[in-house]
C-alpha cells in the first residue's frame, strides 16, 4: 500500500465496500485536484501577485487574504460541475452555496476552510485547506443551511492538505488516518504515512499565551502545570509550539503528540472560541480521533454538538488522549 497513488488507493478502499457506486471516490479525488491547484497558487506567492489583503472582510469579521478568496474560487470552482455534491459551505461565504442549475447534484454536502493559517502566508510559514463531507439529505433538491446542521459524527469523510515545504494531504474515511504527499513530478498524492496514529507519550502544548488573561480556571490550571513541568505539579517538562495554522499544529500531533488549544475564552459572549465547529473543529476532531487521540470543548465531545449554525464557533482542545483527558477532567 505505502507508495500507492491517492487515486489508486481510493479505488482499493472503495472495492472493500460492495454497494459503493464510485461517486465518493471521484469527489475525493476531484477535492485532491482542487488542494493541487490551490497549493500551485500558494507556491507562486509574490510571482502571481498573490500575497497581501484583497480589501474585503468575511462573515467572520476578518480581513480576507488575496489567497483566502483565490483558494475559495478555485475550491468551488474545482467542485461545483462534478455532480458529486447537493451544496457547499464555507467559511467565506454568508451563506451556503447552492450548485449552479446549469450542473448535476450529487448526494453528498461540503463544508471547507479554503485557506487555513492565512495570517501566514505573506511570512511565508505553513497554511492549508481543511474539509468535512456530510451526506445530503435524500431527496431534496436543493439543500438548506439547516440540511448541514449534522453533528461531526455523521461526517463520511475529513481532511486536510498543508501546504509547507512539501504539500501533503491527510484523510480518514472513518477506517484510520493515512497522510499523502504531493509528488509534483507525477502530480499526485502518494501515499507516505499509512495509517497515522497520534503518540501517547508527550510533552508538547500549543496554545497562544497572549489570550491567557482571557482563560477559564481549568485551562489555566493545566497550562500552568505544563509551565512548571517537573517543578511543579507534572512528571515531566513541556515544551510549546504555536505556528497559528491549524493544519499546521494538527499535523504535528499526528506526528509527534502534543495537545492543542484554542479554549473558551471571555472575551465576546457570541464567540465561545475562535475557531469554527465546521470548517475546523469537526474535521480536524474526526481526524483526531481516528487516529487514536481525544477531542473536546472541555466540557464535551467536539463530534456530538449538534450544530446551531454553519459559522458556529467552538472551544478546541485536541490531540493526545491522556492530556486531553487531564484537561477535560479539570473542568468537572
Ligand atoms: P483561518 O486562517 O482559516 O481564519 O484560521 C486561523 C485559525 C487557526 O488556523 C489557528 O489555530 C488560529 O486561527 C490562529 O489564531 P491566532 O491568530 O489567535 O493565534
Ligand atoms: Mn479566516
Ligand atoms: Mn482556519
Ligand atoms: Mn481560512
Amino acid at each position: 500500500m505505502n507508495g500507492d497513488y491517492l487515486t489508486r488507493f481510493l479505488i482499493h478502499e472503495q472495492r472493500k465496500s460492495p454497494n459503493a457506486t464510485g461517486e465518493f471516490t471521484m469527489l475525493l479525488s476531484d477535492i485532491a485536484t482542487a488542494c493541487k491547484a490551490i497549493a500551485h497558487e500558494v507556491n507562486r506567492g509574490a510571482l502571481a501577485g498573490n500575497l497581501g489583503i484583497a480589501g474585503s472582510e468575511n462573515i467572520q469579521g476578518e480581513a480576507q487574504k488575496k489567497l483566502d478568496v483565490i483558494a475559495n474560487d478555485l475550491f468551488i470552482r474545482s467542485l461545483e460541475w462534478t455532480g458529486h455534491l447537493a451544496a457547499m459551505a464555507s467559511e467565506e461565504n454568508d451563506e451556503i452555496i447552492p450548485i449552479p442549475p446549469a450542473h448535476a447534484k450529487g448526494k453528498y454536502l461540503i463544508c471547507f476552510d479554503p485557506l487555513d493559517g492565512s495570517s501566514n502566508i505573506d511570512i511565508n510559514l505553513t497554511v492549508g485547506t481543511i474539509f468535512s463531507i456530510l451526506r445530503a439529505p435524500e431527496g431534496r433538491d436543493n439543500p438548506t443551511e439547516a440540511d448541514f446542521l449534522q453533528p461531526g459524527t455523521q461526517q463520511v469523510a475529513a481532511g486536510f492538505c498543508t501546504y509547507g515545504p512539501t504539500t501533503l494531504m491527510v484523510l480518514t474515511t472513518g477506517n484510520g488516518v493515512n497522510g499523502f504527499t504531493l509528488d509534483r513530478d507525477v502530480g499526485e498524492f502518494v501515499l507516505t504515512h499509512p495509517n497515522m496514529r497520534i503518540p501517547e507519550e508527550t510533552s508538547e502544548f500549543a496554545v497562544n499565551m497572549s489570550n491567557q488573561r482571557y482563560w477559564e480556571e481549568p485551562v489555566r490550571r493545566y497550562i500552568d502545570e505544563c509551565l512548571k513541568g517537573k517543578d511543579g505539579g507534572r512528571e515531566k517538562n513541556f515544551n510549546m509550539r504555536w505556528v497559528a495554522s491549524m493544519v499546521a499544529e494538527v499535523y504535528r500531533i499526528l506526528t509527534r503528540g502534543g495537545i492543542f488549544m484554542y479554549p473558551y475564552d471571555t472575551r465576546d459572549v457570541n464567540k465561545p472560541g475562535r475557531l469554527r465547529l465546521m470548517y475546523e473543529a469537526n474535521p480536524m476532531s474526526f481526524i483526531v480521533e481516528q487516529a487514536g487521540g481525544a477531542s473536546s470543548t472541555g466540557r464535551r465531545r467536539i463530534l456530538d454538538i449538534e450544530p446551531n449554525g454553519i459559522h458556529q464557533r467552538v472551544p478546541v482542545i485536541l490531540g493526545s488522549k491522556a492530556e486531553v483527558e487531564r484537561v477535560v477532567s479539570y473542568h468537572r
